[in-house]
């Protein structure tokens, strides 16, 4: 018997700008389709909800996945030994060293700061006309609120920006990247080693003693763990709120009514 053949799906510029349909067509066709990923890399989309609650709770299915780290002596494992790379037993372990940052307590506490960066935010949008977003809102206020629990100086931001643009675009240049990760993982090591001297009441100063106290983190941890928590803290929010309001732009009907 020969298998049916089933045609793969390249995920390419059409697909960021309307992933919902693709999902849509695959679905319809089958829970779990072959795909490409814009580097070229195969891959399994699930598209089921079903298959995807089975495929998050199956022990088999692994984030750690051998072969695909650099070097452990490379720069590169600098940035490579964070969460999202790891299962169980080490993924409970870094997890836990930062659950106590992210309680609904603490992050509660945050509002204040963060409704007081909105409305400075908006104030000054609205002095200006024909206005940028994403340069305007969108990416300031994510990356101020995640520099400030970190304890990373706010006027880097542009650096960050740009490093974590490429580091998390599949479509780099094997030498920009390697340029801007490395870019990356310096200021990170000279941020801790600063804050290893003068340590201060933010989230990395916490974290160094956590480490320095033998809480089974390592150094390249350490790095990985401040670079994760940066580039989560600011890409998906960015996206979010440029997606959000483009979405309410395009169907205006589904916006607040109450
Ligand atoms: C709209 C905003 C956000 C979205 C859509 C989002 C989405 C996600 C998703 C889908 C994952 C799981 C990834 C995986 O396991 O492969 C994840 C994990 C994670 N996110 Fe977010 N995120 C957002 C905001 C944030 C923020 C603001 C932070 C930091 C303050 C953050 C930090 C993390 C961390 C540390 C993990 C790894 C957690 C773990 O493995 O236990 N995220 N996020």
């Amino acid at each position: 018997m020969t298998a049916p053949h089933i045609a793969v799906e390249h995920l390419g510029a059409a697909y960021f700008q309307d992933p919902y349909s693709v999902h849509a067509r695959l679905r319809a066709r089958r829970p779990v389709s072959p795909v490409n990923m814009p580097g070229g890399t195969p891959a399994w989309m699930v598209t089921g909800y079903a298959e995807a609650r089975a495929a998050l709770t199956d022990p088999r299915l692994r984030k750690n996945m051998p072969g695909w780290h650099p070097e452990p002596n490379s720069i590169f494992a600098a940035l490579d030994l964070h969460m999202l790379n790891s299962d169980p037993p080490d993924h409970e372990r870094l997890r836990r060293l930062v659950n106590k940052a992210f309680t609904a307590r603490r992050v509660e506490r945050l509002r204040p700061r963060i409704t007081a960066i909105t409305n400075a935010l908006l104030d000054d949008m609205s002095t200006r006309s024909g206005i940028d977003l994403l340069a305007s809102f969108a990416f300031p206020l994510p990356i101020t609120v995640i520099c400030e629990l970190l304890g990373v100086p706010v006027a880097d931001q542009d650096d960050f920006r740009t490093w974590s643009a490429t580091i998390v675009s599949n479509t780099a240049s094997p030498e920009v990247f390697q340029a801007h990760a490395t870019a990356m993982i310096r200021y990170f090591i000279a941020l801790l080693a600063a804050k290893r001297h003068e340590p201060a009441d933010d989230l990395l100063s916490a974290l160094i003693t956590a480490r320095d106290e033998g809480d089974g983190l390592s150094e390249n941890e350490l790095v990985s763990m401040a670079f994760l928590l940066l580039v989560a803290g600011h890409e998906t929010t960015v996206n979010l709120i440029g997606n959000g309001v483009l979405a309410l732009l395009l169907n205006p009907e589904r916006g607040l009514t109450a």
